[in-house]
């Protein structure tokens, strides 16, 4: 399939089958946000849950947190962002239209209007939305709504440290939402003025710092590809020294095939001490770290994985969409991982029949606990399955007439399509062992 036709199809199928609509789209939508359908939250939450795992529950190095959206102002001057995170905008003088000037074709004509020479001189505009916190609006009262959680990490590091009693090496998980006001948000959920992110900040002896990059470098590209994203979609891109953030020596992008090229999926950068340092000169508190066993004092240094949760959904999807021919009509499925598709096992009786009915509700009754399911029996049992199978359910259960005499259903592969037939009372247990990793 030519890739811009896989990038429309995924955003029709997300509209269509209720993962993602546009923001206020009765008001003729908001292009920079988005809304996650009853669906797509699923597939988000699985995307969240699956990081989670990985970072926090199948660690003893790493704990969590979730600090607050709206932070003391003077935490954004210390991390630099109100100084330093913008990104240089043009305008075109001939359509009035604004870009970012990094993000230009090498031929200089337009992107909107195709005019040449026709940009301004950039100038750099700060990407963080400012609010006014409180019922008087002043310059006193400026906030910010944060542009990255890990602010919310750093200013609490030793609370958690103390509170946890963890010693470097050890990392603070963090998911939660972050506005960054984009010149040129786009491409579907990929750049969005909200977003979700997952962040870990690893804090370690200053000397461990490079071997700790490189290793969380290999980690999070392992992540991916575990969950099903082929290896050959994915790749490292160390950053050239112009590309780097203010607070970074070192940041390798986990990039992704996207339809329109290579592109960021994930950062890891190593934020060395530049974090803890400054919010220790701006706040007066020290946030260094006395290492009891060696007898010194020192400010960790930090590496950080950092990855959007609609960003990194996005590239499940892309991976996952798949068309394919079955006895001369078109297919399309998401092959998505069972630890991602957002309904595991589909319920369906194979028509609506009132002897059918009390049998799939029992089957639905006993699946509800252990998976998230979803009980369907709305149009022919073709038509059910191909909707499932676009939503990347793996498994879906038929209760059909034999049911009624054998107390057995029949299990269909959604990749193979492969059919099984399994008694009721081994249900459960013949569906953990299909669907666990
Ligand atoms: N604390 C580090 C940090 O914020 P970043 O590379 O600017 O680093 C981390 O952002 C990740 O967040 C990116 O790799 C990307 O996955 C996601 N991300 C960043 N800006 C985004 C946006 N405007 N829309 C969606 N996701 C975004």
């Amino acid at each position: 399939m030519a890739k811009p036709d896989l990038m429309e199809r995924v955003v029709n199928l997300c509209k269509r089958r209720g993962l993602v609509f546009p923001s206020s789209e009765i008001y003729g939508g908001f292009r920079s946000t988005w809304d996650y359908g009853p669906v797509g939250v699923l597939l988000k939450r699985n995307v969240k849950d699956a990081w989670w795992r990985t970072m926090v529950q199948l660690r003893d190095d790493v704990v969590g947190l979730d600090a607050a959206i709206l932070m003391h102002p003077r935490v954004w001057e210390a991390s630099g962002h109100v100084q330093a995170f913008t990104d240089p905008l043009v305008d075109c003088r001939n359509c009035k239209e604004r870009f970012r000037a990094d993000h230009l074709p090498e031929s200089g004509a337009c992107p909107n209007c195709g005019a040449k020479g026709s940009f301004t001189e950039a100038r750099r505009f700060n990407l963080m939305f400012e609010t006014h916190v409180g019922p008087v609006e002043n310059d006193a009262s400026v906030g910010y709504l944060r542009p990255e959680t890990a602010q919310g990490i750093f200013v609490n590091f030793l609370n958690v440290q103390t509170t946890s009693r963890k010693k470097p090496p050890f990392g603070i998980a963090q998911i939660g939402k972050a506005f960054r006001n984009e010149i040129t948000p786009g491409n579907f959920i990929f750049r969005t003025r909200e977003f979700e992110v997952m962040e870990m900040e690893y804090f370690v002896p200053p000397e461990d710092g490079p071997r700790w990059y490189e290793y969380w470098c290999q980690e999070r590209l392992r992540w991916f590809a575990d969950l099903g994203i082929p290896e050959d979609e994915l790749r490292l891109r160390p950053h050239d020294p112009d590309e780097l953030s203010h607070y970074s020596t070192g940041t390798s992008d986990i990039e992704f095939a996207y339809p329109w090229g290579w592109g960021e999926l994930e950062g890891v950068a190593n934020r060395t001490d530049y974090d803890l340092r400054r919010h220790s000169e701006y706040s007066g508190q020290d946030l260094s770290y006395y290492d009891q066993d060696a007898d010194r004092r020192y400010i960790p240094h930090v590496i950080e994985p950092a990855l959007g949760a609609d960003r990194c959904m996005l590239a499940f999807l892309l991976a996952a969409y798949h068309e394919e021919e079955v006895r001369g009509e078109k297919r399309t499925l998401l092959r998505l991982d069972p630890r991602l598709a957002p309904v595991a096992v589909a319920v369906l009786p194979l028509s609506r029949n009132e002897r059918l009915n009390p049998v799939a509700h029992e089957v639905a009754d006993l699946l509800r606990p252990r998976f998230m399911i979803d009980l369907d029996d709305a149009g022919s049992i073709g038509r059910r399955y191909r909707r499932q199978d676009e939503v990347g359910t793996p498994r879906c259960v038929t209760v059909d007439f034999d049911t009624l005499d054998d107390r057995a259903v029949t299990v269909r592969d959604r990749d193979s399509m492969g059919q099984d037939r399994v008694p009721i009372d081994k249900l459960v247990q013949h569906l953990e062992e299909q669907l666990s990793a």
